[in-house]
């Protein structure tokens, strides 16, 4: 499966690191006897519900935007799993009305925690998508790489403030929260990785070296599950599963 959205090289860097993430998921919860069934919370164009259907799998996509969902149809037809996959558009804050409570094999949240109004309601929708020894799949930005990022574009008041929010009701929603709703609702989770833990700090003018990128690629990989460096990553996805 290639995942590429511009930046990056298909099939490396960040997405690549969640294209083999996201494939090893699929293949966890595949049953014999049927397709798995896939649901992608504020999935938009169809970065990864396009090739998780390549890859086999029938994907329901919900989203807001009519446009991101217009792309996303055309995206499917171009690959030729136009039948495989389901554009729904809504709001995930109703993801029951919208998929009628249906239960999925694997479901994503994709930097969409992020975008919902109410944090704990809406995890607490898609969580309920999860079927008996399911996976859910989160991608969420990391609020302690906005204080690095600040600190290391030169603007030090800026990242004590962000600095600072990291402590207070307000900080934004981030891996560790995550963590935390996951216990609260019942999932264990099973993998946390950070993306893009240098590349995001790598300006691309320094990358023309010969084998620079690939270099910067294996160790984003290779960091990707490490302590400390997972913890400054730009964003940290987690897979967490419904007991069955
Ligand atoms: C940051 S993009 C992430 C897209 C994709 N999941 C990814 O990771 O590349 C957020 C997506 O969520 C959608 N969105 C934002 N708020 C939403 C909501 N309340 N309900 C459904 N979709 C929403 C946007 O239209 C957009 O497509």
């Amino acid at each position: 499966m290639q995942i590429d959205t511009g930046r990056d090289r298909p099939g490396t860097g960040r997405f690549g690191l969640i294209s083999r993430l996201l494939l090893d998921a699929l293949d966890s919860v595949r049953t014999s006897g049927r397709r798995p069934v896939l649901l992608d919370c504020g999935g938009g164009s169809g970065t990864y519900a396009v090739p998780l259907a390549v890859a086999g799998a029938d994907v329901t996509v919900v989203d807001i935007s009519a446009d991101a969902l217009a792309t996303l149809s055309r995206r499917a037809a171009e690959a030729g799993i136009a039948s495989s996959v389901h554009p729904v558009q809504g709001d995930v804050e109703a993801l029951g009305d919208l998929i009628g409570g249906a239960e999925f094999d694997l479901v994503l949240a994709h930097g969409i925690l992020e975008a919902v109004d109410d944090v704990a309601a809406g995890f607490a929708g898609i969580r309920a998508a999860v079927r008996p020894g399911g996976l859910m799949s989160i991608l969420v930005g990391n609020p302690v790489a906005a204080v690095v990022a600040r600190a290391l574009a030169g603007e030090p008041v800026l990242a004590l403030a962000e600095l600072r929010e990291l402590y207070t009701p307000e900080a934004r929603i981030g891996p560790d929260a995550v963590e935390a709703l996951c216990a609260g609702a019942g999932l264990v989770v099973e993998a946390r990785h950070g993306i893009g833990v240098f590349s995001d700090l790598v300006p691309g003018s320094a990358l023309d070296a010969p084998g620079a990128r690939d270099a910067l690629d294996e160790l984003d990989a290779a960091a990707s599950g490490r302590s400390p460096f997972a913890e400054i990553a730009g964003r940290v996805h987690l897979l967490a599963r419904r007991p069955g």
